[in-house]
């Protein structure tokens, strides 16, 4: 087991890559806090754990409130003694996000509230709690759009990835000689709920498949498996990495017929 003895808070916990990172954790023996705004959600996903012999809470929580962040933080210490792990993975794309001429600024301001300064304040009070623990791993979910534009604009999400990005650079060098390393993953077009409500005709879809040299979408899954690695000691030397799990979308010029 790669994780005995850790314990893991994974925010977004109720779908799509939270979800699935919650039951691996806890399947490579963390325990783990699953945490979204979606408390019923997060709830199923931790009595699956519980119900599979593992360890698991849920905390309801908003990342854009700062008061919740602490209180997860908080939940999570008073139920395992301790925090060694953080995945700040929640993330939304707002229905109405587009360029910069037609986005409303409402839409760009709840953006940033969730995806960036979630992630902000998310370390605001994980980090002293790594620091209790003597160190630890966080992880960011980025994107691949934090590296490459696109001409199906999501200028808010865009521009909230790319924060993240270099948020989690600046969070890895200040707190290296601390024992605590942090990570962005960037994962590729995936197959769960955010994007496929987007993406809901089959045209769309291949439109986006075309820049996919593997020529699939990945599997949230996947982005656990990667999550796996960057939170484990395994990826004891990593940190401020951008660890690209995409398909191969980034390296790209001219995809395969
Ligand atoms: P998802 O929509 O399946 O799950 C996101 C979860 O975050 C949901 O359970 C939702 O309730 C929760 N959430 C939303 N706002 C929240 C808040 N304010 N506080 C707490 N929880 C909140 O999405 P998915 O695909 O699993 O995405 C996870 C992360 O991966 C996001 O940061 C997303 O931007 C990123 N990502 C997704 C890609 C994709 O193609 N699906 C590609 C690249 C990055």
């Amino acid at each position: 087991m790669r994780l005995r003895q850790k314990t893991a808070l994974v925010t977004g916990a109720a779908s799509g890559i939270g979800k699935e990172t919650c039951v691996l954790f806890a399947k490579e023996g963390a325990n783990v806090a699953c945490v979204d705004v979606n408390g019923d959600g997060a709830q199923a996903v931790a009595d699956a754990i519980t119900a599979d012999g593992g360890r698991a809470i849920a905390v309801t929580a908003d990342v854009s409130k700062d008061a919740d962040c602490a209180r997860m933080v908080e939940e999570t210490e008073a139920a395992f003694g301790g925090l060694h792990i953080a995945f700040n993975n929640a993330g939304i794309m707002d229905s109405g996000d587009d360029d910069a001429v037609t986005t409303e600024e409402a839409v760009f301001d709840r953006t940033y509230a969730i995806n960036v300064k979630g992630v902000f304040l998310g370390c605001k009070y994980e980090i002293p709690a790594l620091r209790r623990a003597g160190g630890g791993s966080i992880v960011n979910t980025a994107s691949f759009v934090a590296l490459l534009g696109s001409a199906t604009p999501q200028i808010a999400y865009t521009a909230s990835k790319g924060a993240v990005l270099s948020m989690t650079r600046e969070l890895a060098v200040i707190h290296a000689r601390e024992d605590i390393r942090v990570n962005a993953l960037c994962p590729g077009p995936l197959k769960t709920e955010l994007l496929m409500k987007f993406l809901d005709t089959e045209e769309k879809k291949q439109r986006r498949l075309v820049h996919v040299p593997m020529g699939r979408f990945g599997e949230a899954s996947e982005m656990a498996r990667a999550a796996l690695y960057l939170a484990s000691d395994e990826a004891s030397y990593l940190t401020g990495a951008t660890f690209s799990v995409d398909g191969g979308i980034t390296a790209a010029y001219v995809t395969p017929e």
